[in-house]
């Protein structure tokens, strides 16, 4: 069956034929062989259940828990308070930059992905307690940022509406059985909605963690699921070879581990996915930076993922793509069709540093920006690929969230590591519930 919203990779410009400091063409075949075994294993993988983002678009219950919630919600209140941190956080602000621009739905605001009193005060300031709701996120509920923002938006909610009241505003995505935010839960007889077991914060964005927010936000989240499902799919039909993300994965780890190019650069351009870059910053960093292979070898893998944003970056790090040192590789996202377009007027046709701008419309110049980059990339021998999505829409953005998912896991596997641990974050939250005192911790 065609596909409806195919999402390509264009990896012409990662060879070296077309950019000298990319792949051997002569290891073309000896790449997409190395992809089967991978391929595998993720398929083993998802049907053993052992990796769970793979079953999101079987998460039906759970797709229906959150249609339902959030339009009783949306019923009731005018805001949403989002309050998470990193793969409880970065999802849902991903979506709703992308999809929520139509000016439905609730008004959402972020706060507990920091613990600057400041930009806490700048929120209080500007809600309506009484008319916002407030959707704690945290697996674990121990997460000193979100945590304490929300203790913070209790006690004024419960100033403002009473301490019977306030539970109405409160709906904690948690863990189903386990954890302080879950006890948090049923002692106060909040709503709940689960974050499904075996999925990992950041490759949480698809479930119950990115999408009620986005429900609020009016977004058309059984679309991003289906998209999710879509791409998935055709991993699965896909022979590992032609795979987009597989091909994608199989480039990285070859110029990473043979060519010493160890930053991914990921620019979008589009605005909209401006924060699409900092979700796949997360995933990429966290889930690949490891210190010790599956064995328990020291390895100290990974590369360093950078969000930047076409055109604007191209006035702020272009000059070190092109002419710094040869140790990226530059992924840009292409939208085919935009929303919305205008075409650039002509009030100065005697003046040719700005004459011949006019009659193009706006979507020409940003595609053209995005080539002429690339081929300044080429011509620089720095090898560059392109996702290319046919516009933006809820079906591509989940769609390009399972792509980088299924990237990543393929990278994991090509370097042996485990992409679903954390172990570096754990130790920067243990020595902090030292210093703050909590029990049972020692620096
Ligand atoms: O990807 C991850 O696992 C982390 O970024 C977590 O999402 C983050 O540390 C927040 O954890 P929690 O949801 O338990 O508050």
């Amino acid at each position: 069956m065609p596909r409806k919203t195919p999402i390509t990779y264009d990896h012409s410009l990662m060879w070296a034929s077309r950019s000298s400091a990319g792949a051997s063409d002569g290891e073309r075949g000896a790449l997409a062989r190395s992809l089967e075994p991978v391929k595998t294993r993720l398929i083993e993988d998802w049907k053993s259940g052992r990796v769970g983002f793979f079953g999101i678009p079987e998460l039906k219950d759970d797709l229906a828990a959150v249609r339902r919630t959030a339009a009783d919600v949306a019923r009731q209140f005018t805001d949403l308070i989002v309050v998470g941190i990193g793969g409880s956080d970065l999802g849902a602000r991903a979506l709703i930059r992308a999809l929520g621009r139509e000016g439905k739905g609730m008004r959402t605001h972020f706060i507990g992905a920091n613990t600057d009193p400041e930009e806490i005060a700048l929120l209080l300031d500007r809600i309506d307690l009484r008319k916002a709701a407030v959707n704690v996120i945290s697996k674990s509920g121990d997460t000193i940022e979100p945590m304490s923002a929300f203790a913070l938006l209790r006690d004024r909610l419960v100033r403002k509406v009473g301490r019977e009241r306030h539970r109405r505003h409160v709906i904690a995505t948690t863990d189903p059985k386990t954890g302080t935010l879950r006890q948090i839960a049923d002692r106060e007889g909040y709503r709940t909605l689960p974050v499904p077991r075996g999925i990992g914060g950041r490759f949480s964005a698809l479930t119950t963690v990115g999408l009620f927010p986005a429900a609020c936000a009016s977004i058309d989240v059984a679309g991003l699921v289906a998209g999710a499902k879509e791409e998935r799919d055709a991993f699965a039909n896909t022979s590992a070879g032609a795979s987009a993300p597989l091909l994608f994965a199989g480039l990285h780890h070859d110029a990473y581990l043979r060519r010493g190019q160890r930053i991914s650069v990921l620019m979008p351009y589009a605005d909209g996915l401006k924060e699409f870059g900092s979700w796949f910053r997360q995933l990429w960093a966290e889930s690949l930076g490891k210190k010790r292979s599956r064995s328990g070898m020291v390895v100290n893998h990974g590369m360093t993922p950078v969000a930047a944003l076409g055109a604007t970056d191209q006035h702020s790090q272009l000059q070190l793509y092109n002419e710094g040192p040869v140790d990226k590789v530059v992924t840009f996202i292409e939208v085919d069709s935009f929303r919305k377009d205008f075409k650039v007027p002509n009030p100065y046709p005697d003046l040719e540093g700005v004459a011949y701008m006019a009659g193009h419309s706006f979507s020409e110049i940003i595609h053209a920006e995005r080539a002429a980059t690339a081929v300044a990339l080429s011509r620089n021998g720095r090898p560059s690929g392109t996702i290319h999505i046919p516009k933006i829409s809820p079906e591509s953005v989940g769609g390009l969230m399972c792509f980088f998912m299924l990237a990543t896991a393929a990278v994991a596997e090509l370097l042996d590591i485990d992409a679903y641990d954390q172990p570096g974050v754990e130790d920067g939250k243990k020595a902090m519930y030292a210093m703050l005192g909590r029990k049972g911790y020692s620096l």
